[in-house]
């Protein structure tokens, strides 16, 4: 949970009437879990609620066949039939997914339509470009490397600064959070978590670019059932003032501290948010183990209850190198798979102090399905990768 921030125009006691220029604003609670989770109290000029038409628009929900025969995955986001005209919304290719998360890869650009989407936060990693994510608490400039958690229901848009923006897309089913593990009773990153509050970025408030009057605008909301649009009589972006503890803010994976070891350190030191039914971890540029007899790349392992989801980034992944994985991959290694190294990778890694991989890990504690989107671009050789020579 971020911390308390203050912006604009708030009247001194909440819930109390407050007026500019001799109007009334309205007050709206954005908070989690009922009224027993982080909020914040948002000051519109005019009515959040006031909306004049409400539609559904042809946008099934994703559907996921089961991963069947088990088996590993390799997705190749640089496969799929893109087209950079789309939005950073509406442009999105959903590829694996249940109940608890939904993964989907776009590369967009332009401005989005406002969007809300009341399943759950999200999650999304810019992997190239910049855009700044325009949202009913101010701006947020966000660019390569980039985490940036949208609370769940918070009204925004992407509106892309270059010519287009990869994003990796990680959709929750609540509230993704910071590990409970690095924060201390009240709320503040412990030493020894490998972020702080330094690596937090809000968003700026103010005026957001483009027209925030007129009546007539569309905001689309997502549901487990596809998706609605709202008609609302004047513009969201009304805001006059806000405060509170839930808000959009953005971690650079490049701020995340990794912690190394004389010998092989679990993924799990390596988390970076806790979402329902899932964890993210990164992997960043760090030295490798240091005892001269460890074995540098990881040990095969099987997730017994895990399906494991690695997004590759950036870098030279030596474990994988000559399985096809590079950067824009993504493997997906489920629950009743054993994986490892590429065979010939230890002997590569013998002389290497250091790697220079970036990598962003989902852990998903139930079974994936995977759309049809992503099966076109899976790679059908990646199950015997591991059986090749070298
Ligand atoms: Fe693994």
């Amino acid at each position: 949970m971020p911390h308390y921030r203050a912006e604009g125009d708030i009247p001194r006691k909440r819930h109390t009437v407050h007026r500019v220029t001799g109007d009334v604003v309205f007050e709206e609670l954005i908070g989690a879990d009922g009224f027993s989770g982080a909020s914040s109290l948002l000051y519109h000029r005019c009515s959040p609620s006031a909306v004049v038409g409400i539609d559904a628009i042809d946008a099934d929900p994703a559907a996921f066949q089961p991963n069947h025969p088990v088996r590993p995955l390799h997705l190749r986001t640089g496969m799929l039939d893109t087209d950079d005209s789309v939005d950073c919304v509406t442009g999105r290719r959903v590829l694996l997914g249940n109940a608890d998360i939904e993964l989907a890869h776009v590369r967009g650009s332009g401005r989005s339509a406002l969007y809300r989407n009341v399943i759950g936060d999200e999650l999304i990693y810019v992997q190239s470009g910049s855009a700044t994510l325009e949202t009913s608490f101010g701006s947020l400039a966000v660019g390569t490397g980039d985490y940036v958690l949208v609370p769940m229901s918070a009204v925004h848009r992407w509106a892309v600064t270059t010519p287009s923006i990869e994003l990796l897309v990680i959709s929750g089913s609540r509230h993704i959070t910071i590990p409970s593990r690095y924060l201390s009773s009240e709320g503040q990153l412990l030493e020894g978590a490998p972020f702080s509050e330094r690596d937090q970025r809000g968003p700026v408030f103010g005026p957001p670019a483009g027209n925030v009057e007129g009546e007539g605008v569309d905001v689309l909301v997502r549901t487990r059932h596809g998706m609605s649009r709202h008609v609302h009589a004047t513009h969201p972006f009304d805001v006059i003032g806000w405060d509170g503890c839930l808000y959009p803010w953005a971690l650079n994976i490049g701020d995340f501290e990794p912690v190394v070891g004389r010998i092989h350190q679990p993924p799990s030191v390596h988390q970076t948010f806790a979402g329902n039914g899932f964890v993210v971890c990164s992997f960043v540029p760090r030295l490798l183990d240091f005892d001269p007899s460890a074995v540098k790349v990881p040990y095969h392992h099987a997730n017994v209850d895990t399906d494991e989801v690695l997004f590759y980034s950036a870098g030279d992944f030596v474990s994988r190198a000559g399985s096809g994985i590079g950067v824009g991959s993504i493997s997906v290694h489920p629950a009743g798979f054993v994986h490892g190294p590429q065979p010939g990778s230890f002997e590569r890694s013998i002389e290497a102090d250091r790697t220079g991989e970036t990598a962003v890990m989902i852990d998903v504690f139930s079974p994936l399905g995977i759309t049809a989107q992503g099966l076109q671009v899976a790679d059908p050789e990646y199950a015997w990768s591991w059986s090749r020579q070298p």
